[in-house]
C-alpha cells in the first residue's frame, strides 16, 4: 500500500508491514470519529436550531445508558490500541538470540559502525537481506536518534549507556539513515545510507575492502593492553571474576542485588567498576572512563561475549563466535 507515494517510504524491513498496519487503523479510527462528530456537529445544529424567540429546551437530565456508550466503546477501542501498539512494540525491542550484533557510535555529526568481522563504516550501514540485525548504540557526546524510515526502526543514541534495536531487511536496496534528534549545528547533515545487499553479495562486501582484525581480536588485544587478563584469569585464580561464560548470566552482587549480565552492565563494569561489584569479590579494579573510547568499549564487549565458558581450555585465540545474546538486554529509555 502507499508504495509509489513519494511521502511514504517503502516496507523494507520484515515488520515495516505491521508498523504501518497500526499506522493506517490509528489513522482510519481518527478519520472516522473526526468525521462522525464533524457530522453531527452540523447536523444537530440544523435540526435543533431554535424556531422561535419563545421556544424554550427541554431539559435533560441523564441517561446511564448513553453514558455507559461512550465510556464502555472508547475503552475497548483503547485497548486495542494499547495490545496491537505493545505487541509491535516488544516485537520491534526483543532481538531474537540469532541477530548479527553492529556496533553504533553516534557522534557530532556522524555515525560509526563497526561489525564483528572487523569492517568499520562511517554514515553507512551494509546489511544483509534475510538476516536479523541488532544495533548496539551508543554516543560520544550528545543524544542523537538512529533511524532508517524504510525499516520503521528508531531509537535514540544516548551518551554513557547502550541502546538497541533489530530489524530484518527483506528488500536490497539502498535506504536512508537519518539522525532523528537535534544535535547541534550539522544535526541536518549527520544522515547516511543503509545497504541491503543479497546475503552472497554481502559476504563478498564484508570479504573485500580493508583487511581489518575482526572486534573479537582487536578487544582481545585491548584486554591484553590494559592487562586485564591478569585479573580476569580463566581458571578463577585471579582477583576478578572470571569471565568466560559471564554474559547473559545473572549474578548477585555484594549488596545482595541480583543483575543480568548484558551490555550495560559490562560496560558499567569496565568504566566504573566499583559501582556494582560481584559478590566475593573486592572493588580493586581501577576505573577506565576516560580511557577508553566507545569504539574500544564495543571491542572489549566483543571479546568479553566471545568467551565461551570451556574457553579456558583452549588457546586463547581460538573462540571468535559470539555467545548468544541475551533476550533481557533490553535498555530502551
Ligand atoms: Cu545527531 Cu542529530
Amino acid at each position: 500500500m502507499f508504495s509509489g507515494f513519494p511521502l511514504f517510504p517503502e516496507q523494507a524491513s520484515s515488520f515495516a508491514a505491521d508498523v504501518d498496519n497500526l499506522y493506517f487503523f490509528l489513522l482510519a479510527i481518527t478519520a472516522f470519529f473526526s468525521t462522525l462528530i464533524a457530522g453531527l456537529v452540523i447536523y444537530f445544529a440544523i435540526r435543533y436550531r431554535r424556531r422561535s424567540e419563545v421556544e424554550l429546551p427541554e431539559p435533560i437530565t441523564g441517561s446511564t445508558k448513553l453514558e455507559t456508550l461512550w465510556t464502555v466503546i472508547p475503552a475497548i477501542i483503547v485497548m486495542v490500541i494499547f495490545s496491537w501498539g505493545a505487541k509491535v512494540f516488544l516485537s520491534l525491542h526483543r532481538a531474537p538470540s540469532d541477530a548479527t550484533p553492529i556496533y553504533v557510535v553516534g557522534k557530532q555529526w556522524m555515525w560509526k559502525l563497526q561489525h564483528l568481522e572487523g569492517q568499520r563504516e562511517i554514515n553507512e550501514l551494509h546489511v544483509p537481506v534475510g538476516r536479523s540485525v541488532k544495533l548496539i548504540m551508543s554516543s560520544e557526546d550528545v543524544i542523537h536518534s538512529f533511524y532508517i524510515p524504510a525499516f520503521r526502526v528508531k531509537a535514540d543514541v544516548l551518551p554513557g549507556r547502550y541502546t538497541s534495536i533489530w530489524f530484518r531487511a527483506i528488500k536490497p536496496g539502498e535506504y536512508h539513515l537519518f539522525c532523528a534528534e537535534y544535535c547541534g549545528t550539522k544535526h541536518s547533515g549527520m544522515i547516511g545510507k543503509v545497504v541491503a545487499m543479497e546475503p552472497t553479495a554481502y559476504e563478498t562486501w564484508l570479504a573485500g575492502g580493508p583487511r581489518d582484525q575482526s572486534m573479537t581480536a582487536r578487544g582481545q588485544s585491548l584486554f591484553q593492553n590494559f592487562s586485564c587478563n591478569t585479573c580476569h584469569r580463566s581458571d578463577g585464580q585471579g582477583r576478578g571474576p572470571v569471565l568466560e561464560g559471564i554474559f547473559g548470566k545473572t549474578i548477585a552482587l555484594q549488596t545482595g542485588q541480583k543483575v543480568i549480565v548484558d551490555d550495560n552492565y559490562l560496560r558499567e563494569s569496565i568504566l566504573a567498576p566499583a559501582s556494582k561489584v560481584l559478590a566475593g569479590y573486592q572493588p580493586v579494579m581501577p576505573a577506565f572512563q576516560g580511557l577508553v573510547n566507545e569504539e574500544a568499549l564495543a571491542q572489549l564487549l566483543a571479546y568479553i561475549k566471545s568467551l565461551a565458558p570451556q574457553a579456558a581450555t583452549l588457546p586463547a585465540s581460538t573462540p571468535m563466535t559470539p555467545a548468544p545474546e541475551s533476550e533481557r538486554q533490553k535498555s530502551k529509555p
